[in-house]
């Protein structure tokens, strides 16, 4: 049977193989889907040693993603774009292809949220992987402005310096942020610390859209900040786990599974539902 996995650390928890095993039985595949946890020295060894045994393709996680964009053969250009790789395909002649689905996923989700992209003033928050990860395929939607925000400046203005050619993209600080965005993406890692980004409140209003890219059993920290300033949609990242996986399994298997009956059954092994 194909095999495929997704290698991080830790990655006990991941979701990916409850996600890949829903969207196979869906779309009638035959693969089988495991998790592989290195230690963060022996990660190459193990990717060779998957793909010398017969494996046909993985995702990457945290903290392995950057590390792969330097071991796989041949990149797309949106993991080029990302510098990092979330997803590997071992192609019919041998060649291993690495592959970025993080920003497709996060803007796939955002849509079936119904949020309007074209012409909107779209806030990111964090200047790390994540965000570098979802800026070409937010300005691929055309935002009228997109600011990035970080709580280290020079990061923040070396991602807008990078990303210029392909819209309006500005670095600001948190302190000189104003005026009123449609949308405000939280790419920062601040809530694994059980910490918010310094966000003005004030900024927060109640015809604004609020995405999270962190999920949990309850709102994150920052989820339950914007709701309080009466936000007018709030929306956490598991959406855009099983929206990346989606795009990654059609990388694999050339066939697209729907992800709204697998969200729901996410959700309900989550406990959210
Ligand atoms: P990832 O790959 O998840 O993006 P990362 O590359 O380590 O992880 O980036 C983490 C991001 O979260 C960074 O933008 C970081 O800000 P700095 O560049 O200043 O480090 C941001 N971040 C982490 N903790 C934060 C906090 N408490 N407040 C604000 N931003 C925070």
């Amino acid at each position: 049977m194909d095999r495929y996995l997704v290698f991080g650390h830790p990655v006990r928890h991941s979701k990916s193989p409850f996600i890949h095993t829903l969207f196979a039985r869906q779309t009638q595949q035959e693969l089988e889907y495991g998790l592989a946890e290195p230690a963060i020295d022996e990660f190459a060894r193990a990717l060779r040693t998957f793909f010398d045994q017969g494996g046909k393709g993985c995702n990457v996680t945290v903290p392995f993603k950057e590390q792969a964009f330097t071991l796989v053969d041949c990149l797309s250009p949106r993991a080029k774009r990302a510098g990092a790789v979330n997803t590997i395909k071992l192609t019919d002649d041998g060649v291993l292809l690495g592959d970025n689905t993080d920003g497709a996923g996060l803007v796939a989700d955002l849509k079936s949220h119904g949020v309007t992209l074209a012409d909107s003033r779209i806030l990111l928050l964090g200047a790390g992987g994540a965000a570098r990860g979802a800026l070409a395929p937010l300005l691929a939607e055309l935002p009228s402005e997109l600011v990035i925000a970080n709580r280290t400046h020079a990061k923040a203005q070396q991602l807008a310096a990078e990303f210029c050619d392909l819209g309006h993209v500005t670095a600001q600080t948190y302190e000189q942020l104003a005026g009123s965005f449609d949308l405000v993406i939280n790419s920062t890692s601040a809530s694994l610390q059980g910490e918010l980004p310094p966000l003005a409140p004030a900024l927060i209003h109640t015809d604004i859209a609020i995405y999270d890219m962190m999920y949990g059993a309850s709102d994150t920290a920052f989820i339950s900040l914007a709701k309080q300033h009466g936000a007018r949609q709030t929306m956490d990242g598991l959406g855009m786990l099983v929206e990346q996986a989606a795009e990654a399994f059609t990388v694999w298997r050339g066939i697209r599974p729907g992800t709204k009956q697998v969200l729901r059954e996410l959700k309900r092994n989550l406990g959210v539902i």
